[in-house]
């Protein structure tokens, strides 16, 4: 083999060579272009060379020269740019973090609870805005301009509307539809001008119930509200109506279910009395019917309105109401799987 067929296969050689890996790549450059390297060698070979060959010889030679500069560049250029996709994102062969699932708010878990029970003796569900006129949210349910009433639910005005300060306001929008019989839920958020503290924030949530047909009595909203305390708190929870005042019910009542007096935290959320309120309710006020040009001598009906945050701090044992706000996932994640 002559010298000039070696120095082709080394061009073919030089050629073929690719890695991954920088060692290997330093490795080839000292190989050829190292200062002890092949092509010093053959520089220094090229003096003895005789002149009518020195010309073949010479361009082998330099083409092996680029070839290896090429190759070692361009080696370089790849490895350095993936090194640089590793510095912006890391390696990206790790794998992923995890990915954890949301889970549903406790007061929409109860909120959602309670549709439920609802929904198995045929209620439906509606929703109306939290933005209201005066008209929804008090003088249609008899509680006219300048009626001392309106002082029980210290109110937040926008402009000529108000922030609704009770769901009854939805039962208005209900009825002024004019489809009966109406046998609906209505859950939704409620805001109060009041003093925030553990036991009362300015905005929570209620859920109304009302039910407007020919012969509805007393009777059906205790029965009504019986089942749900029996779904809801569990089988033999006890209740008991206590006769109450609200503008657009007669006769009203308030029901409370028997917590118990065994424990000190029952003590103190009944305030001593064993007993825990829940709910006001009451038959709808014929002037209330007449205002949704409902004729009360042959319609009647019973509503419900209660707190939905009270009812989730009892049934999760959260202590301040505070709490069900600041949507700390402390506390939020121990609902996932409820
Ligand atoms: N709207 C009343 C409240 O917010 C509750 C209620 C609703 C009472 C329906 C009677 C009938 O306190």
């Amino acid at each position: 083999m002559t010298m000039i067929d070696k120095i082709k296969e080394h061009i073919e050689e030089a050629k073929a060579f690719n890695t991954k890996n920088k060692e290997a790549l330093e490795n080839f450059r000292i190989k050829y272009l190292g200062s002890k390297g092949l092509l010093k060698e053959l520089f220094t070979e090229f003096k003895n060379i005789p002149n009518d060959q020195k010309k073949d010889f010479g361009q082998v030679i330099n083409t092996l020269k680029t070839v290896t500069e090429e190759k070692v560049k361009s080696i370089q250029e790849e490895l350095e740019s993936k090194e640089e996709v590793k510095g912006v994102y890391g390696d990206l062969t790790r794998p992923s973090e995890p990915i954890t699932i949301g889970s549903r708010h406790p007061i929409s878990l109860v909120k959602n609870q309670i549709i439920d029970i609802f929904s198995t003796i045929g209620f439906n569900v509606s929703e109306g805005p939290e933005i209201e006129d005066d008209w929804h949210n008090f003088t249609a349910l008899n509680l006219p301009e300048y009626h001392p009433a309106r002082d029980m639910q210290d109110t937040f005005f926008i402009a000529e509307h108000v922030l609704r300060t009770h769901t009854s306001s939805v039962q208005i929008r209900e009825m002024e539809k004019g489809k009966l019989p109406l046998r609906l839920v209505m859950p939704g958020r409620v805001y109060r001008n009041e003093a925030v503290s553990a036991r009362s924030n300015c905005f929570f949530h209620q859920i109304e119930g009302l039910y407007i047909d020919k012969g509805v009595s007393f009777a059906d909203l205790k029965q009504t509200l019986y089942y749900f305390v029996q779904q809801f708190f569990g089988e033999g929870t006890k209740v008991r109506f206590r006769s109450s005042y609200f503008p657009f019910t007669e006769p009203s009542a308030e029901m409370d279910i028997w917590a118990g007096l065994e424990t000190e935290e029952n003590r103190r959320l009944t305030k001593g009395t064993g007993w825990l309120e829940v709910l006001g309710c009451g038959m709808v006020h014929p002037n209330v019917l007449e205002a949704c040009n409902i004729n009360s001598s042959e319609y009647t009906g019973f509503a419900f309105g209660m707190g939905i945050d009270r009812i989730t701090m009892l049934k999760y044992g959260i202590n301040d109401i505070r709490d069900l706000f600041v949507n700390d996932k402390r506390l939020l994640s121990q609902f996932s799987g409820v």
